[in-house]
């Protein structure tokens, strides 16, 4: 408790145990050492605290299981902790997870958010200075670009096609509402796809490398031709980061890696990162992809206009695409531990279910 008591700032992150939340845990603890940073998740599938095995025993932090459904539990919390910033992650995470179960994303990723904005506005009421609400949402919500050169900016109107895009799109709104009708002091991001270590292996990257590794079936949706704009997750961190600290109240920050590739480009890619780290005679998992019934209302293309965050905040991709995809597969290949440690009997069911 000393160290908290000593804290510059409390920090309360929320799904932290999460693929990005993790790598944001771990920066900022180790850049701001005069912080506290609270950690709170339900660990459901998708979190998982051996991501965060090296910062763990770090005086500046504390994880706390809980759910941001939990009103209750999170007005005790930031009452507790003196929490006086929040940045916001937990939520359920993938498509094909709410086309399958639309209530679960309603619930957690609306009345979550809007339990955590209760909890915030309750316990920071009368208050306001020094105080910030960082929600942290995806393009998706702008719904989907045509094969052309257009690309989402702040500005485009919300559109979003699927149940995942749907209850994001409906807790952005929430969080704008809760500054403009109560006066809470927010903040958005809007990022692209992400991907690099620890990214649960039911999105397409770490999906592929794992079944690659496997010498299993690689399922693309439709023909692969679905465009999406690629980010180095720890580069989305340093973003976040940034507009935590000096974006500007009520602002949406989109956040991307000006990084475009059709998805069948992209298997093709990690084919050859794979095969070649593995030793394989290059091309030779090529027989490996399937072309699989489409996804329902799959959005044809995501890209983003970053350069708001660029010109105002001085943020910028830092790595280039093969790198970080190169990376990412040495990631995978050195930590085979971490897959097996996830791969839990719900995960399996879903996965059997998913592609038999
Ligand atoms: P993730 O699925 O890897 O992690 C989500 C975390 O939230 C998990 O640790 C999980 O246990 C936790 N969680 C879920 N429900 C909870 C609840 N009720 N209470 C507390 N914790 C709960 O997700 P991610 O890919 O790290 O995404 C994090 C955030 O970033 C999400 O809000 C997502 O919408 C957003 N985002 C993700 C991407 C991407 O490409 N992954 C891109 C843009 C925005
Ligand atoms: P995903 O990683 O699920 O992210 P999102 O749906 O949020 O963009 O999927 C990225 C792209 O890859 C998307 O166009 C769907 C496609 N995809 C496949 O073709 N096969 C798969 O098994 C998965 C998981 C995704």
């Amino acid at each position: 408790m000393k160290e908290l008591q000593q804290a510059e700032r409390v920090i309360l992150i929320t799904g932290g145990a999460g693929f990005i939340g993790s790598h944001l845990v771990r920066l900022l603890v180790t850049r701001y050492p005069n912080y506290h940073i609270l950690n709170l998740d339900k660990l459901t599938y998708a979190g998982n605290l051996a991501n965060l095995v090296d910062i763990a025993q770090a005086p500046n932090y504390t994880f706390i299981k809980g759910d941001i459904c939990d009103y209750e539990q999170l007005l005790a919390l930031f009452i507790q902790y003196g929490v006086d910033g929040v940045i916001h992650l937990a939520a359920e995470s993938h498509v094909d997870r709410s086309i399958r179960d639309p209530f679960l994303f309603a619930q957690t990723n609306v009345m979550g958010t809007l339990s955590l904005l209760q909890a915030a506005l309750k316990s920071w009421e009368g208050n306001f200075e020094g105080k910030r609400f960082h929600h942290v949402s995806t393009d998706e919500v702008y719904g989907a670009l045509a094969f052309d050169t257009t690309l989402f900016t702040e500005s485009t109107p919300y559109d979003p096609h699927s149940p995942y895009s749907a209850s994001k799109a409906s807790s952005d709104h929430f969080v704008r509402a809760y500054h403009d009708t109560y006066g809470l002091p927010v903040v958005l991001t809007n990022c692209s796809n992400n991907y690099g270590p620890y990214q649960f292996p039911e999105k397409l990257i770490p999906l592929f490398i794992h079944n690659l590794c496997e010498q299993k079936e690689l399922p693309v949706y439709g023909k692969g031709e679905n465009v999406r704009d690629w980010l180095y997750v720890e580069d989305h961190a340093r973003a976040l980061d940034l507009v935590f600290h000096k974006g500007g109240d009520r602002q949406t920050y989109n956040i991307g890696g000006f990084n475009e590739w059709r998805n069948i480009d992209l298997v093709h890619l990690l084919i050859k990162t794979v095969d070649s780290a593995l030793g394989r005679p290059e091309g030779s998992s090529l027989p490996l992809i399937r072309f699989v019934t489409d996804r329902a209302g799959h959005d044809l293309r995501y890209a983003i206009d970053a350069s708001k965050i660029k010109n105002e905040l001085g943020w910028e991709p830092s790595l280039q695409f093969e790198e970080g995809i190169e990376r990412t597969v040495q990631w995978y290949l050195s930590n085979p531990d971490w897959l097996k440690s996830i791969t839990s009997g719900a995960y399996e069911r879903y996965y059997q279910e998913m592609y038999g």
